[in-house]
């Protein structure tokens, strides 16, 4: 039988070794093993030390994720941890890999900590709606003070071994290649006596300049109202190292504990760990198992605007090399240009040495206006102007030049890849690669998967992806694909609600409420509002003469309101000042469309704002979803978390909508439709789920 805790003697060291792979983590078995191994070498005579350490590539990196949400299983780690602290035999914790969250409680339960070399430490529990509840708020604090512990569990990064032995958190750093040798060699000198036993819930020193001030706690919340706004957990986390300073050591736990349950109730916790799982499970596409990849060393890029520029920056810090090609030389070097410029603001941000771009702009980097200069390429992006008629003559030109098996992508938002495709003799080599503005810092990639695209150029796009660091989500095709298609359908309902009633600005700050970064007012000010009046021309051809339109923005930009950059659009901007303040000149145009159009203004509030918006967005993610333009709710979830700012902490659209229960969403999209019935047509999925009382999650899969 295979135990998930095993007990092995060194002489008279036990070494209690967590062996539950993935990560470790710590299940109802490893609990109870840890309780029951712990027992078994206190018990025995011979034993005069304990290791505790992980096998194969980690310590414990955290408490089993999955577990959270469900009945709780006996024993509860911080009653393990308590056991541990009752020893009277020295335990040493030896680290390798990630000790985190519960992890690295359980080292802070130990009385030595050492650690391998290339080894971190962290309490990350605040990305996950939570906080540490097996004492990590109550012990980090007395290896390191307040200031540090609230700097470490509210950021929840992770601490490399050198500098949490700079900081205290751990006892050595060792030079032993396994963390068995590491343990047992300081476990010897612990056994002689080299170090006396050491508990981390005595330690005072650290914390004894904090009790009886509050400053450092004011300003940790001072600091939240700006960097954690909506956040139910970071709060949680002061109140709890708070205690830590000022309780003594049992109540502080006490104190943690009810904390603990309270951020363990909350929804932010389910939407957090619900964005934990389906960012691992989006690049896991049902269908694509086995598939191969392509070699990807060299790129081109074709067109060096915004997006190309971006893209090849992407991809050059990456490590790929990058052909630009450009329509003439005056484009060619306005786009090397904006490369050079993108790259030395990472040399200011510290994420690239002054030497290291250097070496990418003469050796990684070069343009050219031939495209035979891709001949050697393995995949091209395709970013010129959003227009049918210009990508395939550039498809036609890629098509004659790149070596067999290349892959010719293109960065449209909207347009058919299909019929980029067709346009080729290689059409299963076709793929839309749709990168998210600014492409060098945006996380998304929507992955856009033609009809005749092979599967292994699929697979080699999600690679892609991964080395750039982005997050690769699998879309069909139509317009928009999955991201830009469910914006579309929102983004028409903030306009009608505008005519309806609300003022940009209540709409804003509604949508800003509901957790969003910007209200969308505030991003067309920042995209431009002439994109939006180029959006709708571009649909004016298709637009069915039942949908209701609304002129609002059209009145902005024949004002020559084009937002931020000509200094006024939904907002002001005087003197260079980027937040924009509310002008009475755009409510005077909503109010004189009103007029023409003889729309009495109702008000609205902030929830009738959200939920209108929220109704609109999932009605068209189910009618994404029942058309196959994203195979699972998850895919949705990741491209709205990672592409439009959908609040983490409420897990994205469709664990929303689950949240609030879908017969709730269909009602409001139903009372929507008396008034709109063109707008609200319910999605069929969404009908049928409800209908048999099922929800999106049901849906998701993986491969
Ligand atoms: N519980 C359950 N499953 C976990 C897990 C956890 N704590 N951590 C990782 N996994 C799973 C992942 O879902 C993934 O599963 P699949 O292969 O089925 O997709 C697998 O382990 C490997 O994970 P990654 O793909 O993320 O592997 P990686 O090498 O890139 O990263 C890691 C490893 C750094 C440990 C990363 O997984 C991670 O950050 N995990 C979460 C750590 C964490 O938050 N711990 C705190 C938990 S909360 C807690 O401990 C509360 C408390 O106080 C008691
Ligand atoms: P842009 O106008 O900034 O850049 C287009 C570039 O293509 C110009 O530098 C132009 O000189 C060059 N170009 C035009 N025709 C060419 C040709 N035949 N050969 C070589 N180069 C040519 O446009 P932007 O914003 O970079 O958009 C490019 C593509 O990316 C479009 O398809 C757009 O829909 C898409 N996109 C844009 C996003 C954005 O936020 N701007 C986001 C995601 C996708």
């Amino acid at each position: 039988m295979s135990e998930v805790v095993r007990l092995e003697r060194h002489g008279d060291i036990a070494a209690i070794v967590v062996d539950n792979p993935p990560v470790n983590a710590l299940g109802q078995a490893v609990r109870q093993g840890l309780s029951e191994r712990l027992a078994e070498a206190v018990g025995d005579d011979a034993i005069h030390a304990i290791l505790i350490l992980g096998a194969d590539r980690t310590f414990i990196a955290g408490a089993d994720i999955r577990e959270f949400g469900k009945p709780p299983q006996p024993p509860s780690l911080p009653d393990v941890i308590v056991e541990m602290d009752a020893s009277p035999k020295p335990i040493i914790a030896a680290l390798h890999g990630t000790a985190l969250g519960g992890g690295f409680e359980v080292a802070l339960g130990c009385h030595y900590r050492v650690a391998l070399a290339d080894a971190k430490v962290g309490l990350p529990e605040v990305k996950l709606g939570i906080l540490p509840g097996a004492g990590g708020t109550q012990r980090t604090p007395r290896l390191i003070g307040a200031a540090k512990a609230l700097q470490m569990i509210l950021s929840g990064d992770f601490v490399a071994a050198d500098k949490a032995l700079e900081l205290g958190l751990i006892d050595q750093v060792s030079g032993a290649k396994t963390p068995m040798e590491a343990g047992l060699a300081f476990a010897r000198q612990v056994v002689d006596g080299a170090y006396p036993l050491r508990r981390v819930r005595d330690l005072e020193d650290e914390i004894l300049s904090d009790r009886g001030k509050t400053e450092v706690f004011d300003e940790a919340r001072a600091k939240l109202q700006k960097t954690a706004r909506g956040l139910f957990s970071p709060h949680k986390i002061v109140d709890a190292i708070q205690a830590a300073i000022e309780l003594p050591f049992d109540d502080g736990i006490t104190r943690e504990r009810e904390l603990f349950r309270e951020c363990l109730d909350s929804p932010q916790r389910a939407g957090l760990i619900h964005a934990f799982f389906v960012e691992r499970q989006v690049g896991k596409v049902p269908g694509l198992k086995g598939a191969a990849r392509r070699p990807l060393m060299s790129a081109g890029v074709v067109g060096g605007g915004t997006m190309g520029a971006g893209i090849a920056v992407s991809m050059l810090l990456s490590g790929l090399t990058v052909m630009m090609i450009e329509r003439d030389e005056e484009s060619l070097a306005r786009g090397l240009a904006t490369v050079d410029k993108i790259l030395d603001a990472s040399v200011k941000r510290g994420k690239l040495t002054e030497d290291s771009k250097a070496a990418v702009m003469a050796e990684s980097f070069a343009g050219s206006v031939e495209y035979g200069a891709l001949s050697d390429v393995e995949i091209v992006v395709e970013a010129v102007f959003e227009d049918m008629e210009v990508k395939k003559a550039v498809f036609a030109e890629l098509d004659a030049v790149l070596k067999p098996g290349a892959i010719l992508a293109t960065n449209t938002s909207y347009l058919d890849v299909n019929a980029l495709a067709a346009g080729t003799s290689r059409p299963e080599d076709v793929i839309g690669l749709h990168f998210f503005s600014p492409a060098h810092v945006m996380k998304l990639l929507e992955i856009v998967v033609g009809d005749q695209t092979a599967p292994e150029v699929v697979a080699t796009g999600f690679a892609l992806a991964k080395r750039l660091g982005k997050i690769g989500v699998r879309a069909g095709v139509c317009d928009g694909f999955i991201g830009n298609r469910i914006l579309a359908t929102y983004r028409k309902q903030i306009d009608y609600m505008v005519e309806d009633g609300a003022s940009p600005y209540e709409v804003d700050e509604a949508i800003r409420a509901f957790g969003f970064p910007m209200g969308p007012f505030q991003v067309s000010d920042l995209a431009g509002v002439d994109i939006g009046w180029m959006t709708r021309r571009r649909l004016d051809a298709t637009r069915d003469p039942r949908e209701r339109y609304v002129e609002v923005a059209d009145r902005l930009y024949e004002a020559g309101r084009m937002g931020q950059k000509s200094g006024a659009g939904w907002y002001l901007y005087s003197d260079g000042d980027r937040r924009g303040a509310k002008d009475p000149v755009v409510e005077n145009i909503v109010i004189e469309e009103r007029r023409k159009k003889g729309i009495e203004a109702k008000a609205l509030s902030p929830e009738q704002i959200q939920r209108r918006y929220l109704a609109a967005m999932i009605n068209e993610a189910a009618k994404v979803l029942e058309e196959g333009i994203a195979l699972r709710p998850l895919d949705i979830d990741v491209t709205l978390l990672y592409g439009y700012g959908f609040p983490r902490w409420r897990g994205g659209p469709m664990k929303y909508a689950d949240m609030v229960g879908l017969d709730q969403i269909l009602a409001d999209i139903r009372g929507y439709a008396e008034e709109d019935a063109f707008a609200w047509q319910p999605a069929k999925l969404l009908v049928d789920l409800v209908e048999r009382g099922e929800n999106f999650e049901s849906l998701n899969q993986s491969a």
